[in-house]
């Protein structure tokens, strides 16, 4: 380490041994919050070590809720569907689910209060939370361009069902309508242009909603009650991706991944190495609160190419910036379409990879919705800018496995957000 602020990833030798991931971010973000709508004490083991869900306890928290943390369990006391008003503004971080989500869940209460983050998440489009959740009766006011910080008033007891197709293919946004719908007078339903993640809907329904989800429509009654829960989260398969992405770069690797999240809504990325040529094995399958989990055994093979458009897009939100990290080592590269969200998330991810990847050598082709990154490359190290997103900088830590020389991963600790153990991890995990 060379500061404390930037990584040296050295080239490594081989990829192998066992890892077991932290929670999943989606899943601990939804329970946290719904747990603070139910009534008694719900006891989540296996909380995501994040930052971003830290963020949302800390919110909760703020909300009235009683939460204890003890390593990585968290119980949370609940208040019912009414939360307390806040004695200070609600700190979000870098975590677009909290406000998002979060923003569903204070439309219905009695109350206004304000929601803030920092300079990325200060940056993002909150316009697709604001237009339903208005249209349902909750009052907005923000920052210019419907940013950060928002300051909302909810609309209890006139806060109304609607039926609402979404613009954008987000799940936060998904999640946050149905958390409003179940403060709702009427059932409300959100119609998606291709499937998202579906945590939120199975959220709902392990604290004992009734939800009910047909193709790209979810619906659900409100004024439902909720009543506590006990659950252990799955690990993260977004985390996991980066090392089973760093597995497939070495032809004699041998990675089993334990207890990750393969929720068929989350696990298209088990898919994309398949077709690239990786050989991926689920060595168990298990269900628990309607999530599958279980063990990924990842072991190298010729990676050829492949092109990522459409649903699988979406589908693949948080994993593009690794595939596309690991492209140049591909035979074909990989061609990435579809995917203009990246742009707006905790960096602009397209040009935020383009960047990295020239950096390290690598020529890149940059689309307005994505990027083509040819194969056959040889990287060479270098040092790589987080720009402060996580995502990036595990990403990149990935393609330095491969390169020639040292790469120094500037704005390292922003694994924090999502996967702190990261860098110990991967360390574990590759020969050098
Ligand atoms: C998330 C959905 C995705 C993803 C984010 C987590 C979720 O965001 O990028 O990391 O938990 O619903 P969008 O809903 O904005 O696509």
């Amino acid at each position: 380490m060379s500061d404390q602020n930037s990584v040296i990833v050295p080239p490594a030798k081989n990829v192998q041994g066992t890892v077991r991931l932290p929670g999943d971010k989606s899943i601990s973000h939804r329970y946290a919050m719904l747990a603070g709508l139910a009534r008694g004490k719900t006891v989540l083991e296996n909380f995501s070590t994040g930052a971003d869900c830290a963020s949302t306890l800390g919110c909760m928290q703020g909300l009235g809720c009683k939460v204890t943390k003890t390593e990585t369990t968290v119980e949370i006391e609940g208040l019912g569907l009414e939360l307390h008003p806040p004695q200070a503004s609600l700190d979000c971080g870098n975590s677009g689910s909290t406000i998002r989500m979060l923003a569903g869940i204070l439309a219905g209460q009695s109350f206004s209060c304000e929601m803030q983050g920092d300079e990325s998440l200060s940056r993002r489009p909150m316009g697709r939370v604001i237009r339903p959740l208005s249209l349902m009766g909750a009052k907005f006011s923000s920052a210019e361009g419907e940013r950060p910080p928002l300051r909302i008033t909810g609309a209890n007891g006139t806060l109304h069902a609607i039926e609402y197709k979404t613009p954008v293919a987000s799940a936060q946004v998904k999640s946050s309508i149905l958390f409003a719908g179940l403060l709702a007078e009427g059932i409300t339903s959100v119609e998606e242009p291709v499937r998202t993640r579906d945590h939120g809907e199975l959220a709902l329904r392990a604290f004992g909603a009734e939800v009910q989800q047909e193709k790209n429509r979810a619906s659900i009654r409100g004024r439902q009650p909720l009543h506590a829960l006990r659950a252990t989260i799955p690990g993260d398969i977004s985390s996991a991706a980066f090392f089973m992405c760093a597995a497939a770069l070495f032809p004699e690797s041998s990675l089993v991944l334990e207890n990750v999240g393969l929720n068929p809504t989350r696990s298209a990325l088990l898919d994309v190495l398949a077709a690239l040529g990786a050989r991926v094995h689920v060595l168990d399958l298990q269900e628990a609160n309607s999530e599958l989990r279980g063990s990924l055994k990842v072991e190298a093979g010729r990676l050829k190419g492949t092109t990522i458009s459409g649903g699988q897009s979406a589908a693949l939100i948080d994993e593009l910036p690794v595939l596309a990290a690991i492209a140049p080592y591909t035979t074909e590269g990989i061609e990435i379409r579809d995917a203009g969200e990246l742009r707006v998330k905790e960096s602009d991810r397209i040009a935020t990879v383009a960047q990295s990847l020239r950096a390290m050598g690598a020529n890149v082709e940059e689309y307005p919705d994505g990027l083509r990154v040819p194969g056959n490359q040889r990287l060479h190290g270098a040092k790589v800018d987080s720009h402060g997103d996580h995502r990036i900088a595990m990403a990149f830590s990935v393609a330095a496995l491969r390169a020639e020389g040292e790469t120094e991963i500037l704005g390292a600790d922003a694994a924090r957000i999502s996967f702190p153990e990261f860098f110990r991890m991967l360390s574990a995990i590759t020969e050098s």
